[in-house]
């Protein structure tokens, strides 16, 4: 990529310093994949020197003050199950899709930002042209794309380029870091409760790792619909932050021996099913004798058996995602007999993220925010992202200053 030409002499940007609003370095320092050292996100992801990328006339270049970690990173850190450098060309991945800055520079055709503006950054990018983008959903364009995971100059640097279309207004009322924090898996669990299940007041919701990235904002999405979400978790500390959001109804999945083993044999199989069958037994417990008619799924191949199992008649799966993995198995008689239906859904249009950052500057749905981590812990913070060591969500100080 071409270096912009600066008229500004200034070569680096301290981390921590807000500098004079235009200043623009010609270098920045980034967190940086490379090809050859996909694996584990602590060795993977390193920071380096890159250029500052150039704009086009419909984007704009965004002062990071804060980063979101996301499960993205970890998958772009390990090459696994795809390598981002099959999704774009640029000899560098910069990961991160989650960001709050200030509008430094924009495009020629840029209308509605200008610089000095304060914005939180939702992650879809399309071409913005064709019928799908003007007429049914820019989530069906052809050229649709993750920010940050399928295109390189993602949040995880001092600034990062983005389409105009991406913006939306920072909450006054959050810091950076938590700003920075709930854009990709709020967004993309409003539109999977919203838009994809169109949850009713009086659904009951199972919600699985209801104290993670997804699951805090959709208990708290049931909450302010009217609907009851059953949170699922795996220890007493985050059965304590899903009841602080308001969950009454909550279950510990590691009390239950259901998740399926490819050695089981015959007997270990029907221990498993009764498993699965007191699980369910357990949550009729709770809701007083009903099956969810939703079940927020993105757990994948240990959980989703389990998902169409215990979904009501008619009741609907909606998933996004599949951290155990996503080559799933199972038994499609109880999907055809109780004629459930399995939903996609994958992140958000710029409206559904609009529509769901107005309920975050209300406050009536508030970031979680586990921990903050200097940027050059960005890969740690990763690390502590695929152990399942986090709750909620974690944040990356980049520009923002250490209060
Ligand atoms: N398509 C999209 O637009 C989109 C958007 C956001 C996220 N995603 C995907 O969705 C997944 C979750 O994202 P996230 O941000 O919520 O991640 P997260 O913060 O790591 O939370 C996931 C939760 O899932 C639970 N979990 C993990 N392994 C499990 C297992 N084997 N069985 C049952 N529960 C398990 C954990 O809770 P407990 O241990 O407490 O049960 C964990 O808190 C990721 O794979 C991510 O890539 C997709």
């Amino acid at each position: 990529m071409p270096l912009e030409k600066h008229s500004d002499p200034m070569k680096r940007l301290d981390l921590s310093t807000v500098p004079a609003l235009g200043e623009l370095p010609e270098l920045m320092q980034a967190c940086v994949i490379r090809k050859e050292r996909e694996g584990e996100p602590e060795h993977s992801m390193q920071i380096e020197e890159v250029p500052v990328p150039v704009i086009g006339a419909n984007e704009a270049l965004v002062l990071v003050m804060a980063a979101g970690v996301n499960f993205n990173g970890v998958w772009a850190a390990q090459g696994k199950p795809v390598s981002v450098f099959r999704m774009h060309k640029e000899p560098f991945h910069i990961a991160g899709s989650d960001a709050a800055g200030i509008v430094w520079k924009v495009g020629a055709d840029v209308r509605r930002w200008k610089p000095g503006d304060e914005v939180v950054i939702h992650c879809n990018q399309s071409c913005g042209q064709c019928p799908e983008c003007n007429g049914l959903d820019p989530m069906a364009c052809s050229e649709q794309k993750i920010w940050g995971y399928e295109t390189s100059y993602g949040s995880f640097a001092q600034f990062t380029r983005v389409q105009a279309q991406q913006l939306v207004k920072k909450p006054k009322n959050l810091g950076w870091e938590e700003a920075a924090s709930y854009g990709l898996t709020y967004f993309t669990a409003y539109r999977m409760l919203v838009d994809r299940a169109e949850v009713k007041p009086g659904d009951h919701v199972l919600v699985w790792g209801a104290a993670g990235g997804l699951g805090i904002f959709a208990v708290q999405l049931c909450k302010l619909m009217g609907a009851h979400p059953i949170a699922i978790v795996s220890s007493p500390g985050k059965a304590e932050l899903v009841r602080s959001l308001g969950a009454t109804m909550v279950l510990n999945r590691r009390e239950f021996d259901f998740v399926r083993a490819p050695d089981d044999g015959p007997e270990k199989a029907r221990h498993r099913s009764s498993e699965l069958k007191r699980f369910g037994g357990e949550i009729r417990k709770l809701t007083g004798g009903k099956d969810p008619d939703i079940v927020f799924e993105h757990v994948g191949k240990d959980t989703f058996f389990a998902s169409v199992f215990l979904a009501k008649r008619f009741g609907k799966i909606v998933i996004c995602g599949a951290t155990s993995g996503y080559d799933l198995d199972f038994d499609v008689r109880h999907l055809w007999m109780r004629q459930k239906s399995i939903i996609g859904s994958h992140f958000a249009n710029a409206y559904q993220a609009e529509r769901a950052n107005e309920l975050v500057l209300d406050g009536r749905i508030k970031p979680v925010l586990d921990r903050v981590f200097d940027f050059p812990d960005t890969a740690a913070a990763h690390q502590l992202m695929k152990e399942n060591q986090h709750q909620g969500k974690l944040a990356i100080r980049i520009q923002a200053p250490k209060i």
